[in-house]
């Protein structure tokens, strides 16, 4: 075998790991214009394992994670720990919090990783994590917004808030707002923001952002996600020239415990595509980890990225109108501006 036979070989291996083709025929009942209905072979793609850089240190990194107790948020927080960081973990439940700090520090082998409460359903519970961050640490390399809630009953926040607005949206703003001159004293550093592919479907309901005439938890989920995006975007506007980079990411479609709120029925049901078509959370972890350290994009920040690399986001998650309103409303919803 020639040196190029063997290269291209090597090539055709690695590519083929990193991608697992999935031939499935779909039986297509859509009528056309011509009135025909018939079966479609669809190979579909299941990219599981583009890795962030393997070779980046974080050593004497100071990380903060929230929701690092479960699914991305604790792989992240492994991989984080294991590269040096000093990991904080910002989680709601102690004592999920301390099971999962436990499990990070015996598969990081790492000695620095942290669990303090943070609940982002309640701006005194965010306030008072950013109270204690701040006297036990004076830098702050990385900010990772990863917790959220999907598709939940209607519920509140503490200060009546719609639960995903409050919790994936508003929580994570008063929290980075909060942390913006730590970023800033510290700069070079980052704020990543797990978004979603779903804000594809989000639209800002400017008439009903808190779903008080209307609760749909699909739409709720959507536009939370959306406006992680737009509020990403708008933060890299007002860091300009800070050195604090900013990056919104979408995971993948991870299985994780993100479904616990579908019907139990359709989630044992679905429990078989989740494992063939969903990736693991550790894959789901690595566009989190990309933004969050790797050096080839330091100098970009606003933008939109999904499998480690840069995408476009929707048109609507590029407007900047929108993110500007969005931004003035949660700086008075969250008490920030009045
Ligand atoms: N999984 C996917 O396919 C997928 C796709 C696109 C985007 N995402 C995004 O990825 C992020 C991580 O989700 P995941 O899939 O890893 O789900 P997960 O396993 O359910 O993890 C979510 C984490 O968020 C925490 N959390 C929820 N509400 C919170 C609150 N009020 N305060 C503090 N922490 C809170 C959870 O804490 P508890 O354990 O205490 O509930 C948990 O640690 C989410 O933002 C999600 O929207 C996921």
């Amino acid at each position: 075998m020639t040196n190029l036979q063997h290269q291209h070989q090597k090539q055709h291996h690695q590519q083929q790991q990193q991608q697992q083709a999935i031939a499935i025929t779909i039986r297509d009942t859509r009528t056309t214009a011509e009135g025909v209905t018939g079966e479609r072979k669809v190979k579909l793609i299941v990219n599981r394992t583009t890795p962030a850089n393997k070779d980046i240190r974080l050593d004497a990194k100071v990380v903060i994670i929230t929701g690092a107790n479960a699914g991305i948020g604790k792989e992240a927080a492994i991989e984080c720990a294991k590269r040096g960081a000093r990991v904080y973990m910002g989680c709601r439940d102690p004592g999920r919090m301390e099971k999962a700090r436990q499990e990070i520090l015996d598969k990081s082998g790492s000695q620095n990783v942290f669990g303090l409460e943070l609940d982002l359903a309640s701006f005194e519970s965010i306030r008072s994590f950013v109270k204690t961050f701040l006297s036990m640490e004076r830098r702050l390399h990385v900010l990772i917004n990863n917790a959220g809630v999907m598709a939940c009953p209607k519920a509140y926040t503490k200060e009546g808030f719609e639960m995903h607005f409050g919790t994936n949206h508003l929580g994570h703003f008063l929290l980075t707002n909060l942390l913006l001159d730590v970023l800033k004293r510290t700069a070079p550093s980052r704020v990543v923001t797990v978004a979603s592919l779903g804000h594809k479907w989000g639209r800002i309901n400017k008439d009903d952002i808190n779903s008080e005439k209307e609760y749909r938890e699909w739409d709720a989920y959507m536009q939370s996600k959306l406006c992680n995006i737009l509020f990403s975007r708008h933060l890299a506007k007002r860091l300009q020239g800070t050195g604090v980079t900013t990056y919104a990411i979408h995971p993948g479609a991870i299985n994780t415990e993100l479904m616990r709120h579908l019907n139990p029925c359709i989630r044992t049901m679905a429990k078989p595509v989740f494992w063939v078509f969903f990736k693991t959370p550790k894959s789901g972890a690595q566009t989190t980890l990309y933004c969050a350290m790797e050096p080839t994009i330091a100098s970009q920040t606003g933008l939109y990225y999904s499998d480690c690399k840069l995408k476009d986001p929707e048109p609507h998650a590029q407007d900047d109108a929108m993110a500007e309103w969005l931004w003035n409303l949660s700086e008075r919803l969250t008490g920030l501006s009045r």
